[in-house]
C-alpha cells in the first residue's frame, strides 16, 4: 500500500544562458527561479521533482543554423545552478529541445555512450515512476524507441501491482490542436498498448504543449503540465505563445488514491501570491 507523499512535475524550462527568449521577452532563467522558490515553500514539501524536458534550449535563441552540442552546454550549467537551489531531488527527462551529449556531459557523470537515452525507473512510497526519453535529435515530433520499448514492458512486468506514473516529454494522444499534434508522440499508440498491458499504470504525464491538458481513456489518464515559462493560447488554433505565467503541477499520493493541481505564477514578484 503506497504511502502519504507528494511530489512535483514541471517542464519546459528552456534555459538559454546569455538570451532570453522571444528577443528578450521571456527571461526563462528568471521564471525557473520562481517556480523553484514556490515548490520549496510547498507544504508539505514534495518528496522529489520530476522535470518533464526541453530542459535548455540555445537553438531558439539562433534558429538559422544548427548549433554543436558544445554550444548547449553553458545553458545546462545555467539549469544545473538553478535547479540546485530546489530542496529536494530532481529527475530529469530529455525534449526536443534538448542535446543528449550536453546533458549527459553537465547534469549527469557519463563520459561514454553520450548519445544513450535518458530513461529511468525508481520507486518511492510503494509507488512506481518511470521516465522515458523520446528526444529525436533535430525533430520536434518524438519517438519512444525499440530498445526503451522492450525495457519499459520487461520494467512494468517486475513492478506489477505497484501504483505505477509514467513521465515523457512528448504527448502520445492527439489534444485538437492540430499544429501541436503533427508534433506529438509518433509512436504513441505503441506506447500506449504497452501500458494498457499494465493495469497498475495510472497516469502518462507530459511536457511539451505548454498547457494543462487531462485526456482519459479506459484506466488511463493522460496529464500535460504547462512551462515554467512561456504557454501557449488556449484560445486560438493557430501557433500563439503568450509571455507566461510560469506554472507547474503538484501530485499528492494517499494510500491509492493520486490527486494534482496545477499552480500558475501570477505577478511580476514573490512566489505565485500564496
Ligand atoms: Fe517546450
Amino acid at each position: 500500500m503506497p504511502t502519504d507523499f507528494s511530489f512535483v512535475h514541471f517542464t519546459d524550462t528552456h534555459i538559454m544562458a546569455g538570451g532570453a527568449w522571444d528577443n528578450g521577452q521571456v527571461d526563462t532563467s528568471a521564471s525557473l527561479r520562481r517556480v523553484i522558490e514556490t515548490i520549496n515553500a510547498l507544504e508539505p514539501a514534495p518528496a522529489f521533482a520530476i522535470v518533464g524536458g526541453d530542459l535548455t534550449s540555445p537553438d531558439l535563441l539562433d534558429r538559422g543554423r544548427t548549433l554543436a552540442s558544445d554550444e548547449w552546454m553553458p545553458s545546462y550549467r545555467l539549469l544545473r545552478e538553478i535547479v540546485g537551489g530546489l530542496r529536494c531531488p530532481a529527475h530529469f527527462l530529455l525534449g526536443n529541445h534538448d542535446d543528449r551529449p550536453a546533458f549527459h556531459r553537465v547534469m549527469g557523470d557519463r563520459t561514454t555512450n553520450l548519445d544513450a537515452t535518458q530513461h529511468w525507473s525508481f520507486d518511492h512510497g510503494g509507488c512506481h515512476f518511470v521516465g522515458l526519453d523520446s528526444l529525436v535529435p533535430g525533430k520536434p515530433w518524438g519517438e519512444i524507441n525499440a530498445p526503451q520499448l522492450e525495457w519499459l514492458d520487461a520494467d512494468l512486468r517486475t513492478h506489477r501491482g505497484q501504483p505505477t506514473l509514467v513521465f515523457v516529454h512528448h504527448h502520445p494522444w492527439p489534444l485538437g490542436l492540430a499544429w501541436m499534434d503533427a508534433m506529438s508522440l509518433r509512436n504513441g499508440e505503441q506506447l500506449i498498448s504497452i501500458l494498457e498491458h499494465h493495469p497498475a499504470v495510472r497516469w502518462i504525464v507530459c511536457g511539451h504543449v505548454h498547457q494543462d491538458y487531462e485526456v482519459q481513456r479506459g484506466s488511463l489518464t493522460m496529464l500535460t503540465t504547462p512551462s515554467t515559462c512561456f504557454q501557449v493560447s488556449k484560445v486560438s488554433q493557430t501557433y500563439k505563445v503568450l509571455a507566461g505565467p510560469p506554472g507547474f503541477r503538484v501530485v499528492r499520493v494517499s494510500g491509492p488514491a493520486l490527486a494534482t493541481r496545477v499552480l500558475h505564477l501570477h505577478g511580476a514578484n514573490g512566489a505565485a501570491g500564496l
